[in-house]
């Protein structure tokens, strides 16, 4: 949620080229208006513009750019998505230039006690630079320790001073940010993707540390204004491609990659198994708790489903953002298990920070292995998904959904005392993801673009698939869509149903078949258009999305796959860019 970039460059000018393409690494985190912030002429300038950073790429000129830079990318919170709003923010006399990533919660007080001062925004970032130009210390990096403990909220922030225009000034507090000194002068960034290609280590920075950094001199300071040693850390490749390699959309190339994601969870759990889940840990489960938000809430629930039938341990799903209001008492014997791709999802950590403080066992599961998640959890589990570049999330879900499997499976076999081979069933789902058959979606994708509301409905497992099928659709389509158990349709849902309703049936289990057909019936009845996501052969007067039989629950992978296809090609066909469709954000870092 938000992006935000420095770089201080050994060339007396940085290439817009160079920063933009950084900046643009971070695109997947908020696409409202972008901008840059650099010295010319011994003063603070600023470009701007509303829209993608491709637009301000056509608006910068080459030569422009000095020898230190700042740039955002944003997602809108506090303030309309329009020039006006978007950063980099100059103070009143244009002493000092800054981007933020996070929200401030008490700007309001802030502005009030700067008094006549002019914002140009009405966003709560602007405060901090006004902030800084006030403060009456005489070093720069003493003002931004002073201003920010003043801040209640989070922030990644980087600023520009005139005084020191070789330098910049970096805070810290719940939104991510890091440092890497490379060979061609200093990067600092929202994510380590930006530091891919100029080097091999970087400074992450922990709540309430600051920095300057120039090219000589890189301190770090706590919040008491004293310098504190901060150790390199070795980065670990993500294999970041900025290319499609020949598809259309990452959104497709990443849906098309989920085979490979599945060889890359085999190789790496049948080398190193669930270690950490050895008898003496799992006796002593007697609860698991998953907690995430969006599609990593959907994977939660149905992995909790998987605990329960595999393991027969009492298990569920919460939603990060109401767990964390809840104050549900935190058992020292129940599992705690975090799901989150970016490992940064605010709500997720703070649920995480709770249970943790009071003493619960957490494990993440994610695809960023030095995210905060991954350092705060005691026991962490790469799901090994690749860098996911598309907004919407597709083989990260997936990959999500086959460690939990694996996980319970894991548990069930010392619960039992006996050996399960669960690596056969991930293997059978690998095979019959990387056939890559995607059969006769386009022609379900034409025709649901043309109806106003689609409901997905199913039961047990097929209804969680039926959550995580809507929420693309919405996302990437903006086609009005709910998912609802097929049993509840009856119950209130069936208002809805006329012929500009399109009703997915996702159908998995051959015992709840007959169901599932009864409540296709009811829509039929309603002049409802019914399609049946299903394995099994239904008759001819129903569209069917076929999915792959397969043994294992592991089947709903299968089922997301055709129906994150659907969602693509719907959003293509309404033309939509499904890479970036609008209000979403990949990383959502505020509450
Ligand atoms: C859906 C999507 C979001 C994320 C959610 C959680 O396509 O991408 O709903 O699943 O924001 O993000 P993570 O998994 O990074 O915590």
């Amino acid at each position: 949620m938000c992006g935000i970039v420095g770089v201080i460059s050994k060339d007396k000018i940085i290439k817009k080229n160079v920063l933009l393409d950084l900046l643009k690494r971070l695109e997947y985190r908020g696409y409202d208006s972008a901008g840059i912030g650099f010295m010319s002429l011994g003063k603070l300038r600023v470009i701007k513009q509303k829209g993608s950073i491709d637009k301000l790429r056509s608006i910068v000129k080459n030569d422009c750019l000095g020898v230190t830079c700042i740039a955002h990318t944003r997602w809108a919170t506090h303030g309309k998505p329009n020039l006006h709003n978007a950063h980099p923010f100059l103070s009143e006399s244009k002493t000092w230039a800054i981007v933020h990533n996070g929200i401030i919660e008490n700007y309001l007080d802030l502005k009030k006690e700067l008094g006549n001062i002019k914002f140009s925004s009405s966003t709560d970032s602007e405060v901090i630079a006004q902030l800084l130009e006030k403060d009456s210390d005489k070093k720069d990096i003493n003002k931004l320790i002073r201003v920010c403990n003043k801040l209640k909220g989070s922030f990644a922030l980087l600023c520009m001073s005139v005084t020191n225009p070789n330098s910049l000034f970096i805070a810290k507090r719940k939104s991510p940010i890091y440092v890497m000194k490379g060979k061609d002068g200093i990067i600092v960034a929202s994510d380590t993707i930006c530091f891919e290609g100029f080097g091999k280590s970087y400074y992450s920075l922990e709540d309430d540390e600051f920095c300057e950094v120039g090219l000589e001199k890189i301190e770090f300071y706590n919040k008491k204004g004293k310098k504190i040693k901060k150790e390199e850390q070795k980065l670990e490749s993500l294999n970041y491609s900025s290319s499609k390699n020949g598809f259309e959309h990452f959104m497709l190339k990443e849906i098309m990659e989920e085979g490979l994601v599945v060889s890359n969870i085999i190789k790496k759990y049948s080398s190193e198994p669930f270690l950490s889940f050895n008898e003496c840990v799992v006796r002593k489960i007697k609860k698991v708790v998953l907690i995430g938000c969006g599609s990593a809430y959907h994977a939660g629930l149905i992995g909790a489903r998987f605990f329960e039938k595999n393991t027969l341990i009492d298990a569920r799903c919460y939603i990060a953002s109401e767990f964390r209001y809840l104050n549900n008492k935190i058992d020292k014997d129940t599992l705690y298990i975090f799901i989150s791709q970016s490992g940064e999802t605010a709500d997720t950590l703070a649920s995480l920070e709770l249970v943790k403080n009071s003493g619960g066992l957490c494990v993440g599961v994610t695809n960023v292995m030095h995210s905060t998640l991954a350092k705060m959890v005691d026991i962490v589990l790469d799901v090994c998904a690749g860098v996911e570049v598309a907004v919407a999330s597709t083989k990260a879900y997936i990959a999500q959904v086959v460690v939990l499997y694996m996980l319970s499976k894991h548990i069930e076999g010392i619960l039992k005392s006996k050996s399960i081979n669960f690596l056969k069933d991930v293997e059978e789902l690998r095979l019959t993801l990387q056939k890559n058959e995607i059969n006769n979606v386009d022609k379900v994708a034409s025709l649901i673009s043309k109806k106003q509301s689609v409901i997905f409905i199913g039961r047990d497992l097929d209804y969680y698939s039926s959550l995580e099928a809507s929420l693309k659709l919405k996302e990437v389509s903006y086609i009005s869509s709910f998912a609802c158990p097929s049993g509840e349709l009856k119950h209130g849902y069936l208002a809805q149903v006329d012929n500009t309703t399109c009703v997915v049936v996702i159908a998995t289990k051959i015992d709840l078949l007959d169901k599932n057909l009864n409540n296709a019936s009811e829509v039929d009845a309603r002049d409802g258009k019914i399609i049946i996501c299903s394995p099994f052969k239904i008759e001819d007067k129903y569209t069917q999305i076929k999915v792959e039989n397969i043994t294992s629950d592991l089947i709903c992978c299968l089922v997301a796959r055709k129906l994150q296809y659907l969602a693509y090609q719907t959003s293509i066909i309404k033309g939509i860019n499904p890479d970036k469709p609008r209000n979403l954000a990949k990383s959502v870092t505020v509450e």
